[in-house]
């Protein structure tokens, strides 16, 4: 049997004054790993997080942090992430001029690189990356926010994906991104992801809730 899917729920959805207590409260509510989103202003229309808050929070956190780097250009701030605690960052191909470089760099720091695909971006993209790569991540929104609806097309791209993983016979996480709920959860296990971001349908309903909201995401 495959491994049960693995639920990130992303702190962009949190409140941001009780960073500490909300991952506290969505871990012991089954949290699988903790996913900070990292935007400038400049590669995605809005500012959240740097590397002082990935500092903060790290001790506050007992699962591995999922950095998602939605910042350009991406290199010189790469390795002030992994110091403060990143354990996977992830990396968008557009954000910097040699993604391969750049996946290198991440695994030399130690950390886990994973390579990021937008809803516009094609499979393609990741053929000659899959060697470095211990995580693919598809956008199924555009980045920049949460709360927006899953872009139904992104199910080809991350059953496109799964068959890539599966031919490399390495041991690669495949995350989907952005509107997952309940029901579009459902058809990403089945195109064969192995990690949901969650935000807006992790955190809804307040910290008595996360454990329910976790769960039915499942499946
Ligand atoms: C979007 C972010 C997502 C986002 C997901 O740029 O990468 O992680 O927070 O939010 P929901 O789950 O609300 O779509
Ligand atoms: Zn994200």
């Amino acid at each position: 049997m495959a491994a049960p899917v693995r639920i990130a729920p992303s702190i962009l959805s949190a409140d941001f004054a009780r960073l500490g207590d909300e991952i506290a409260a969505v871990e012991a509510a089954g949290a699988d790993l903790i996913h900070v989103d990292v935007m400038d202003g400049h590669y995605v229309p809005n500012i959240t997080i740097g590397p002082a808050v990935v500092k903060a929070i790290k001790p506050h956190a007992k699962k591995p942090l999922d950095v998602h780097l939605m910042i350009s250009p991406v290199d010189p701030f790469v390795e002030d992430f992994a110091k403060a605690g990143a354990d996977i960052i992830t990396v968008h191909p557009e954000a910097g001029p040699h993604v391969h470089r750049t996946l290198q760099f991440i695994r030399s720091l130690g950390k886990k690189p994973g390579v990021v695909l937008n809803p516009g971006t094609p499979i393609e993209t990741i053929d000659n990356l899959m060697d470095l790569v211990d995580l693919v991540l598809i956008m199924s929104v555009n980045p920049g926010f949460g709360g927006q609806s899953f872009i139904e097309s992104q199910i080809g791209k991350i059953a496109a994906a799964r068959k890539r993983i599966d031919a490399t016979g390495r041991d690669i996480a495949l995350e989907v991104d952005g509107g997952i709920n309940p029901e579009t959860a459902k058809r990403c296990i089945a195109a064969g992801a192995t990690v949901l971001v969650a935000g807006t349908a992790v955190f809804k309903g307040g910290a008595g809730q996360y454990a329910a909201n976790i769960a039915a995401l499942r499946g």
